[in-house]
């Protein structure tokens, strides 16, 4: 077992989730304008929806108040940003970035952190010496929708072999497997990293209990966080997944599409290439 193993928990992922979520621009700012026609329909929707199960189903009191201890669970443990990215924030993405022509997006997760070291066009993630896992070598170009090449950023975040986070998992250096990538006017890039492991969300909070208690597993498959943008188009968040990984059908967060399933061809040393390039789609402005 890794230190890491020994010593994450839920409630510690969750507070630094929690945390980092309330460090970015406050997410009101962005809704200040929204007329009270929306909000009424919207939370009274949301109501019905609740209150239509519970008559469905004849939801007893005990089961009222497990609900409500366990909502104030989910609070108390800071899981709020793993339960709704997890469970709500694939349809928010699917509904955004239903227009789009190009690259397919994916959920960002609670893990994803501003700023990381950056590496330049051809370049390995920071990590670990003896980083484990399988060496990737991953090749690939930005480019608009019409396939002219564009100078921008990949930034890049993903868990360890052993399923988790710098950041959110003690042990682990600050920028470890999280690195920007920037390319110049040819849209080019080469990352070396390592292959993560299938992650797990936090068992041992109230997501965990939720998940117990419904028969549900924890999995996500192995995946790689890419957020990738350039001027004059739309930022580009997804992740990409392994071929093969047996969660690819029944993730948890319900975040894998066809289209972000790699393609990776083992060289004789031992590293997996890749090639994965991004189309990025204008501003509608
Ligand atoms: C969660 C974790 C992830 O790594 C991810 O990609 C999506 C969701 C979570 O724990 O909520
Ligand atoms: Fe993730």
């Amino acid at each position: 077992m890794s230190t890491a193993e020994e010593t994450a928990t839920a409630a510690a992922s969750g507070a630094a989730a929690t945390e980092r979520f309330h460090h970015d621009k406050s997410p009101y700012e962005a809704v200040k304008d929204t007329p009270k026609e929306r909000v009424d329909l919207l939370a009274r929707e949301v109501l019905d929806a609740i209150h239509r199960t519970i008559r469905e189903h004849r939801v007893t009191y005990d089961e009222y108040n497990a609900l409500k201890a366990w909502l104030i669970q989910v609070g108390q443990d800071g899981e709020w940003p793993l339960f709704l990215d997890v469970w709500v924030e694939h349809v928010v993405e699917d509904v955004a970035t239903a227009g789009r022509r190009g690259s397919k997006g994916s959920i960002e997760g609670p893990y994803y952190v501003p700023n990381a070291p950056e590496r330049g066009a051809d370049a390995s993630l920071p990590m670990r010496d003896g980083e484990p896992g399988t060496p990737l070598l991953w090749e690939g170009a930005i480019t608009s929708i019409d396939g002219t090449p564009l100078a921008g950023t990949v930034e890049l975040w993903q868990a360890d072999a052993d399923g988790y986070y710098s950041q959110f998992a003690p042990g682990i250096p600050e920028w470890n497997l999280r690195g920007t990538f920037t390319t110049g006017p040819d849209g080019k890039f080469r990352i070396r990293t390592i292959q993560p492991a299938p992650y797990q969300i936090p068992t041992d909070g109230a997501c965990g209990k939720l998940i117990a208690a419904a028969g549900w597993h924890a999995w996500r498959p192995a995946h790689l966080h890419v957020k990738v943008t350039a001027p004059g188009h739309q930022e580009l968040v997804a992740q990409l997944y392994f071929p093969g990984d047996p969660h690819n059908d029944d993730d948890i967060a319900s975040a894998v599409k066809p289209e972000l399933i790699l393609a990776p061809v083992v060289q004789d040393d031992g590293t997996a290439r890749i090639e994965y390039g991004f189309e990025l789609d204008p501003q509608e402005d």
